[in-house]
């Protein structure tokens, strides 16, 4: 693989270019939003400073990474990429007509990847006229740093598809699961109903959401507690994936918390908006008094 393009340069989608650019691939970086592809591109290169700043990469290593990062904000610039990874907003219908664009703008041999969380790559693949070159390529937040990638084959997936996918996984330095293409696939099937128990958890009064953040770390030895994991990924994520399983495997116990539903509705979406469960916005200073002369 020599070129890839990155469509959403959100969280996931600018720390997925970085690993790309940094492991020697030309990626165009593509977002509908300006301001998101400024936030993207100030991001990948002061953590590529910070690379080099740690010994990690050489000065010129780090240079060389920044020269194969392109940002846009107009798709066609996709038609030479080998494989594209789309890493929008959680949302079925606008990843449905993404795809149909790629498919049309994207050579006849390139992969479509998704980052999907949720959302079943055979329906994504089924707008294409390629469904044996679709598959999910679900990276962990945050991509450069996280060891794992998640690859789903849609019901049409070639071998050759899944072999180029996992080979590019592992060329960034993770370790590939499988899984089949199920709502939720294998990490957010089992992580987000436990996210979720722990609103109905605060929902209902149980606990604090200190207690329940901290009964969580030291008692099952997580790393971050329930709720300090959902706002680190985004409120509005959380809640789209527990739709996409409700809806997908039909089960009750999968229905979103009320409380995680009007946090989102009241845009406390999580770290990325200042704010979800906890408080991220700097406090201003008190202004001190003015000593009395
Ligand atoms: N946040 C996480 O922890 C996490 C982890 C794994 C996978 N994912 C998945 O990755 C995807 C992206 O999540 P995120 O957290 O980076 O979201 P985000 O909201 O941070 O970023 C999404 C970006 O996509 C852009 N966008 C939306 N529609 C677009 C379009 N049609 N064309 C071009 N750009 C468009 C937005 O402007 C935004 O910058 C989702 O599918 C999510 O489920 C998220």
């Amino acid at each position: 693989m020599k070129s890839m393009g990155v469509v959403g340069g959100g969280q996931m989608g600018s720390g997925i270019a970085q690993l790309g650019i940094v492991h020697g691939i030309d990626v165009w970086l593509i977002d509908s939003d300006p301001n998101a592809l400024a936030r993207a591109s100030k991001s990948i290169s002061s953590n590529i400073q910070r690379l080099v700043s740690k010994g990690l990469l050489s000065q010129a290593a780090g240079s060389s990474a920044l020269g194969r990062l392109r940002c846009t904000k107009s798709l066609e610039e996709l038609h030479s990429a080998d494989i594209i990874i789309e890493a929008i907003a959680e949302y079925e219908d606008a990843k449905r007509k993404l795809f149909l664009e790629l498919d049309e703008i994207a050579k006849s041999s390139a992969i479509l990847a998704s980052n999907t969380s949720s959302i079943s790559i055979t329906r994504l693949a089924s707008v294409t006229g390629r469904p044996l070159q679709v598959i999910g390529m679900h990276f962990m937040n945050p991509p450069p740093i996280m060891k794992l990638v998640e690859v789903i084959r849609g019901a049409d997936t070639s071998d050759e598809t899944f072999n180029a996918t996992k080979a590019l996984a592992e060329r960034f330095g993770k370790t590939v699961v499988c899984s089949q293409d199920y709502s939720g696939f294998i990490v957010n099937r089992i992580l987000m109903p436990m996210i979720n128990e722990a609103f109905f958890t605060l929902y209902t009064g149980v606990a604090t959401k200190e207690d329940i953040d901290t009964g969580m770390k030291l008692g099952t030895n997580h790393p971050m507690g329930p709720l300090e994991l959902a706002d680190f990924i985004g409120l509005d994520v959380c809640l789209s994936i527990m739709k996409v399983l409700h809806a997908g495997l039909g089960d009750s116990k999968y229905a979103p918390c009320p409380l995680l539903v009007q946090y989102v509705d009241a845009g406390r979406l999580g770290r990325k908006r200042g704010i979800g469960v906890y408080e991220y916005r700097k406090v201003p200073e008190p202004v001190k008094p003015s000593p009395r002369l």
